[in-house]
């Protein structure tokens, strides 16, 4: 719900009291007027899921990104994922409701250190992967870039003689290592929400729910991916739950995920994935954007992604090869 007296900046509307449903409809309109895109992660509040024109995981939404003729995209998503949509798209105008929404994962592997790291090894020549989460500084010093959406598919398209840094997402590499049996140097980053979840957890829902099958994101440690009937992407997710022939499942990710789920398949009966604490499963980056910030950000076209036009080109190139490969 809207709270009452929600300021909206220079709003033209000013001072704006009404319920989300109204505010959705009016985000909605206001997108009309600016040719605005709205593309919303699949760990977005429901609010900001329901006014989207496009909900998805980080491959779909860098699609969405590159295929869009609007002036504008409204990302309601973390700071990397508008920044993606920024490289491909350098005349648009890219809003994100909040500018702090970060992610772990990118946090983790500073572009100086990647550069770093690069040269005090530059005898072994690495052939650079960069999980899509990352920041623009690391996606310039790199190769190609993948998803948890195609990352094996892009491992197995490296070339055999070079070897393979794959950063940041150490689990996400494990498990491709698994998959493709190639072998790579990994960083050390990790989501701080997946490895909440524990083998002691998954095993306490497991009993209580001895038929539902368990699905995994691919950032889960290995104890928990080996107990996962299903290790994928968001997408996927949605994919292997309309097919799987359970009525219930339990959901191993973020808890935004189980919005999407519901809706798409009612019914079927999603289990969140516990914790061993009372952690509640949100990513706190991806949850700092709410239906008003996206109301007032579109309004007053800001936060802005920008970046330097050296970085931003050296970052195109390797998402270019990505969604070359993948498509
Ligand atoms: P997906 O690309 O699978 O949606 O994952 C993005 C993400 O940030 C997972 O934590
Ligand atoms: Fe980053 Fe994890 Fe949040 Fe995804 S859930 S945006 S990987 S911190």
């Amino acid at each position: 719900m809207v709270a009452p007296g929600v300021n909206f900046g220079s709003s033209r509307s000013g001072t704006l009291s009404r319920s989300s449903c109204d505010l959705a409809q009016e985000l909605r309109e206001l997108a009309r007027e600016r040719n605005a895109v709205i593309l919303a992660h699949n760990y977005q509040v429901p609010e900001l899921q329901e006014a989207a024109d496009f909900v998805g995981d980080s491959l779909g939404l860098s699609y969405q990104a590159a295929k869009t003729d609007a002036d504008v995209i409204l990302f309601c998503g973390v700071h990397f994922m508008a920044e993606t949509a920024k490289i491909i798209n350098p005349t648009k105008r890219v809003i994100l409701p909040d500018l702090e929404a970060g992610c772990s994962l990118s946090e983790s592997c500073p572009p100086e250190k990647l550069a770093e790291f690069l040269k005090k090894n530059v005898d072994k020549n690495y052939y650079v992967i960069a999980y899509i989460n990352c920041s623009a500084g690391v996606k310039a010093q790199s190769d190609i870039i993948c998803t948890s959406g195609n990352a094996d598919k892009i491992v197995r398209e490296a070339p055999e003689d070079r070897q393979i840094l794959f950063v940041p997402d150490q689990n996400l590499g494990a498990w491709v290592m698994e998959r493709t049996g190639r072998k790579m140097d990994l960083w050390q980053g990790t989501c701080y929400v997946h490895v909440e979840f524990t083998a002691r957890s998954i095993n306490r829902i497991r009993e209580e729910y001895p038929s539902a099958p368990v699905v995994a994101h691919p950032e889960c440690t290995y104890a928990v991916r080996m107990l996962a009937d299903e290790v994928c992407s968001t997408e996927k997710m949605i994919a292997f739950c309309k097919n799987s022939a359970a009525r219930e499942i339990i959901i191993v990710t973020e808890a935004g995920m189980l919005h999407r789920l519901k809706k798409e398949i009612p019914d079927k009966t999603f289990i969140p994935g516990p914790t061993d604490n009372c952690f509640c499963g949100e990513c706190r980056f991806m949850k700092m954007n709410t239906l008003e910030k996206a109301y007032g950000a579109l309004l007053n076209m800001e936060p802005e992604i920008t970046l330097p036009e050296s970085i931003r080109q050296r970052a195109e190139l390797p998402i270019l090869r990505m969604l070359e490969l993948s498509r």
